[in-house]
């Protein structure tokens, strides 16, 4: 039903501003959205079946809300049918169509990496876009692996966004070895290995998320999985094959969970249940990572949510203590270091996170981002290297009473208002508008845990 579905890309102002007062502990149980990646890919692989799938518990936020009328744009019929409940025309592997206009994929390097596989074996040009955060993001990675299989690109300088991509339906399956641990560099091969006669194979130098992998084997597809006493992680996908609709049942993000999760634990007297988040072990290092620190976090009803493991989390607030974050870490809790980064600078003690170069690369320059905010929050902040140093208080509110801008980067702008929860005066975020892209209702979930989070005029 094209046209059918809610706008899902900004294109007015970026002005809105919230500003986050200080507060006291939190109580209550809240329930956060569906998970980003794994929406995503439920949308993305649905086109890929032949027939109908269903989808509940979709994130509707813009960066989900992108892939959808991109897919539309590509012959795929994708309706809303309720809240969070979607239906997927899928045309079968290899059956898009091509498309008659810029595929735009507003924020999200998910989206847009993750797509540039689905579109690699087709034979058409596409060109895709996105915001002024996504075309200042790398493409190489996925751009370099794809050429390898028989993609033609034609991007701006430094494989940025807008580009060309030129398919062909005689991919050549490959074997590579990605440089980075990325699930959108794994998941993009692995979806124009989908379509390539034969066995695509790529390793990792760190296991990343798998949802690509779980997903595609529950749908028909052969795939593999392996990981070396080095700790690298081989996956393996057979070309070709006819994926089975699905019902995809979407469980709650855990890294919108960690907002909520971390802005209890860090106030003292807090209790907050946040339900059914996904706690598979390739995303919960923040979880493990607040307990290393001393915060009480407890996993309650642990049980199987399509397909995923999936838990209610019962956060007590109390004292931190510092923290050695190893690199090896990072896969596990990627989009997670900006708030754990503001809960550390009321820690007792030191915090170092170890091995941070993937961070410069997000929706903004997250090391950068999160170093100058915290430096002007009053938090005793050092870069070294890629590690982001942080000396804790020893529980006593930074001074805060500054106006962050949030870069068009969704976590930035959660991460400043949790901040401001905790500081002594309060913390205004500039561009606040991008939280939309992840998480549509933080204000109102946050402030009915006891947050004092507010629009003010421009
Ligand atoms: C994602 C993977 C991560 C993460 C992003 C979502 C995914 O990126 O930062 O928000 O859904 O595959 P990388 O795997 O490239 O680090």
């Amino acid at each position: 039903m094209p046209g059918a579905l809610p706008p899902g890309s900004r294109n007015g102002s970026f002005a809105m501003q919230l500003r986050a007062a200080p507060c006291g502990a939190l109580a209550g149980t809240v329930r956060v959205p569906g998970d980003k990646s794994i929406s995503h890919r439920s949308l993305m692989f649905s086109a890929m079946a032949v027939g109908e799938s269903r989808i509940e518990g979709l994130l509707e936020g813009e960066d989900v809300l992108a892939t959808a009328h991109a897919l539309e744009k590509l012959g795929v019929e994708v309706a809303r049918t309720g809240e969070g409940a979607w239906t997927v025309h899928g045309v079968g592997v290899g059956g898009l169509a091509e498309p008659a206009d810029v595929l735009d994929m507003g924020n999200a390097g998910t989206g847009a990496r993750l797509m540039m596989g689905l579109l690699a074996g087709h034979s058409f040009t596409s060109v895709m876009t996105g915001d002024r955060s996504l075309r200042s993001r790398p493409m190489g990675r996925v751009m370099t692996p794809l050429a390898k299989m028989g993609v033609g690109f034609v991007g701006r300088s430094g494989n940025r966004l807008p580009a060309a991509i030129v398919g062909t339906r005689e991919l050549l399956p490959i074997t590579y070895q990605s440089p980075v641990a990325s699930a959108q560099v794994k998941s993009a091969i692995l979806l124009a290995g989908l379509h390539a006669q034969g066995i695509t194979t790529v390793t990792e130098p760190l296991p990343s998320r798998d949802h690509t992998e779980r997903m595609l084997a529950h749908m028909g597809a052969t795939v593999t999985s392996e990981t070396a006493p080095d700790g690298s992680l081989t996956v393996s996908i057979t070309g070709r094959p006819e994926l089975r609709p699905s019902s995809f049942l979407v469980p709650s993000d855990p890294s919108s969970a960690a907002f909520p999760v971390a802005a209890a634990a860090v106030a003292e007297g807090s209790r907050v249940v946040v339900e059914g988040v996904c706690v598979n072990p390739l995303r919960t290092g923040l979880f493990t990572t607040l307990m290393e620190m001393g915060a009480g976090i407890m996993e309650q009803n642990r049980r199987t949510v399509g397909g995923e493991t999936v838990a209610d989390l019962v956060v007590r607030g109390g004292r931190l203590e510092g923290v050695e974050v190893p690199a090896g870490r990072a896969p596990s809790m990627i989009d997670e270091y900006p708030v754990l980064s503001v809960v550390a600078a009321l820690a007792h003690g030191t915090s170092r996170m170890r091995g941070l170069s993937e961070l410069r690369v997000k929706e903004s320059d997250r090391l950068a981002t999160m170093a100058e905010g915290l430096a002007a929050c009053g938090a005793a902040v050092e870069i070294e290297g890629d590690d982001l140093i942080v000396h804790g208080t020893g529980g006593r509110p930074v001074r805060g009473g500054v106006t962050i801008d949030a870069k068009l980067d969704h976590r930035i702008a959660m991460s400043f208002l949790v901040m401001g929860g905790i500081a002594r005066e309060p913390v205004t975020v500039l561009g606040a508008e991008a939280i939309l892209t992840s998480f549509p209702g933080f204000v109102e979930r946050m402030n009915a845990l006891g947050t004092s989070i507010a629009e003010v005029a421009a």
